[in-house]
């Protein structure tokens, strides 16, 4: 039998426990749950980021910021802000800065549920970022001051050194832009980094302007600022979609580079566990295929989303077989070589 004293420290025991348990789960009476939040910084085009955080605080009552930065800034921000991170997520713009950024440890491993159906040339293979898309490289050229100057859209890296094309190229800055840096880093792969950064050298003769974004060369052209915009070829036909009816594509007989663009974790960035799910829902065919409302035109990574019928347009370019992981690892010091042979 058991002593009086003892059954009254099982009871009290017993009682403590259920006291936690009925808590588990709920708030005391007058607390409500905070709302969950989430910070993220976009390498999107800013109207297709709205629209994917209109959607993503509909599904999930997350509300979310974000802030739409090139690829090299939002580098140079999660750098900025390594030990007291303000956001948790990084949203579109080429890979080869999360290459970097994961070399530098500032992305967080997470693997989605929905990875699992993205094949394998569009992820990390230790899960650091996963990709969302995939852009292909080329010229948007304005067919109207082509005519004017009786020259054709360019088709070769080497047709953009032509004297017609003299003070009329437009290419963002590779530092900031990730459209500029995977020019940057095709050119080197093709020609070697000697040759390669000679032809950049020779391509500055050729430069009206370094704008921050690589979102801006193709609409410079299409407004008839400039001949040619080094761009992504998809954004030059949301474009010509737009109104920019003047616009003419072309891409490099010899083969071009491309974007894997891509979501990642901002490593001890708050808010994780939203950070997560805005990631599942960027790989969902769902959040991939919502772009194309908004004219962006990229290919998609998985392989249940439909691709916009506007690609198709593109599906013939020649690619090269571009070292992601090579330009990543490279990134820091490929730019430095290009600023000092334009210098
Ligand atoms: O959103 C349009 C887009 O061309 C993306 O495909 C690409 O990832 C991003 O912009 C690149 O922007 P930036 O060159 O400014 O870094």
């Amino acid at each position: 039998m058991l002593k009086k004293s003892r059954m009254i420290a099982v009871a009290l025991t017993v009682f403590m426990l259920a006291g936690v348990l009925a808590g588990c789960g709920s708030k005391p009476s007058g607390e409500t749950a905070k709302p969950q939040k989430l910070t993220l910084y976009c390498g999107l085009m800013e109207d297709h980021m709205v629209k994917a955080v209109q959607e993503f605080e509909k599904e999930t009552g997350i509300k979310v910021d974000a802030v739409r930065m090139s690829s090299g800034e939002i580098m140079g921000r999660i750098k900025a802000e390594k030990n007291n991170p303000k956001a948790s997520v990084w949203f579109g713009g080429p890979a080869d800065a999360f290459v970097q950024a994961k070399e530098e440890g500032l992305l967080e491993k997470y693997v989605s549920p929905n990875a699992g159906k993205i094949p394998v040339q569009f992820k990390d293979a230790d899960g650091y970022w996963t990709g969302i898309y995939n852009g292909y490289l080329g010229f948007v050229s304005n067919q109207k001051l082509l005519n004017e100057k009786g020259v054709a859209a360019p088709k070769s890296w080497d047709d953009l050194l032509k004297p017609e094309f003299k003070g009329q190229v437009v290419l963002a800055n590779p530092g900031s832009s990730g459209t500029a840096y995977t020019m940057l880093a095709t050119i080197v792969q093709i020609m070697g980094e000697e040759k390669g950064l000679e032809y950049m050298k020779k391509l500055h003769g050729q430069v009206k302007t370094y704008p921050k974004s690589g979102t801006a060369p193709g609409r410079m052209a299409g407004q008839g600022e400039a001949i040619v915009g080094l761009s992504f070829l998809h954004d030059g036909i949301k474009y010509r979609e737009e109104g920019m009816k003047d616009i003419i594509l072309s891409a490099p007989s010899e083969g071009t580079g491309y974007e894997i663009g891509s979501v990642a974790v901002l490593k001890g960035g708050p808010d994780q566990e939203a950070a997560k799910k805005f990631v599942d829902w960027a790989l969902s065919k769902k959040g991939q295929e919502l772009g194309q409302q908004v004219g962006s035109y990229q290919f998609l990574t998985n392989p249940e989303a439909q691709a916009p019928k506007q690609a198709e347009e593109l599906k013939d370019t020649k690619l090269i077989k571009y070292n992601l992981e090579w330009a990543g690892k490279n990134k820091s010091d490929l730019v430095e070589k290009w600023n000092n042979a334009i210098k």
